[in-house]
């Protein structure tokens, strides 16, 4: 005896979306060519070198690969492979991006892929830049500087909510993409005058700390430079931890510069509400 198969319902609502296979992009195969700078400070220029591509591999193995095959003396930043050190930080087909993050199946392999060292900073060799400026910048952050504790014990109350809105600036892995793709710093070269979107996150992360006591405000409006910022979002667009750093970060840092230099009213509510009073 035969006994009848049971048929999936197509016409219940959802059963095809539930049967469909997930959407795959073509893995990559083949050879592809990745034109790579090479130089230091005193110049450089493209080499074209092509090599064998298979699934899953991301630009950071191709780098590798080339690396090991065919130009052993190629210099490259990286260390945990993973999107987590910020460390192998470039520019591929002309975008600020993470080698190891950017996987072979997003690109166009029939054209040659560039791969550059960030245009922001000095180049030291190949593609490794000199990102030293960004740590002399933070040192001239005020640190954070907190109220004294609430209770006896030392310890300190804070409502959630205040947190929350942090947290996102500590997801910063310190990959410098966003300082790189600011024309402020990449095109008009401002590094004595604009401390960039990187070091707006950490100060606003600073200033909207529930603890903290410091005042940044003069030091962003003079120092830091938070005017030539013309909110043009494209940092936000390259981060690869995805803070929003334009809206959450330098524009409300920005309004906190009108309070306190153009707002006089606002200044007045802002000195008697100012932050390590305690709730
Ligand atoms: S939004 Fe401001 S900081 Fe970000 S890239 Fe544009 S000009 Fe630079
Ligand atoms: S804010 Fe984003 S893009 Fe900028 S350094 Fe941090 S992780 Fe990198
Ligand atoms: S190697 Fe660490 S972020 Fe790419």
């Amino acid at each position: 005896m035969t006994l009848p198969t049971m048929q999936p319902d197509l016409e219940e609502p959802g059963a095809a979306q539930l049967d469909a296979p997930p959407e795959r992009k073509p893995e990559p195969h083949g050879r592809a060519t990745f034109r790579i700078w090479r130089g230091d400070a005193s110049g450089g220029g493209y080499v074209d070198y092509t090599t064998a591509v298979s699934v899953g591999m991301v630009v950071l193995d191709a780098v590798h690969q080339i690396q090991a095959d065919q130009a052993n003396d190629l210099a490259v930043r990286w260390n945990c492979k993973a999107g987590k050190c910020g460390s192998c930080s470039a520019e591929v087909n002309g975008k600020p991006r993470l080698m190891c993050m950017t996987r072979l199946s997003d690109i166009d392999l029939t054209k040659p892929v560039t791969i550059e060292p960030m245009r922001a900073f000095p180049p030291i060799r190949d593609l490794v830049t000199d990102v030293s400026w960004n740590y002399r910048v933070k040192q001239e952050i005020q640190p954070f500087t907190p109220r004294p504790p609430d209770a006896a014990d030392g310890t300190w109350r804070i409502a959630q909510s205040d947190v929350d809105r942090v947290q996102e600036f500590r997801k910063c892995i310190e990959c410098f993409l966003c300082q790189d793709v600011c024309h402020v710093l990449r095109d008009h070269q401002k590094h004595e005058e604009f401390i960039g979107p990187r070091f707006f996150v950490y100060t606003a992360a600073l200033e909207m700390h529930p603890l903290d006591t410091g005042d940044r405000i003069p030091a962003l409006r003079e120092k830091y430079g938070v005017g030539y910022c013309n909110i043009t979002k494209c940092c936000t667009a390259v981060c690869p931890e995805h803070i929003t750093i334009t809206d959450n970060a330098i524009i409300p840092l920005k309004e906190r510069v009108v309070d306190e230099f153009f707002d006089p009213l606002g200044r007045l509510v802002r000195i008697f509400s100012r932050k390590g009073q305690v709730p």
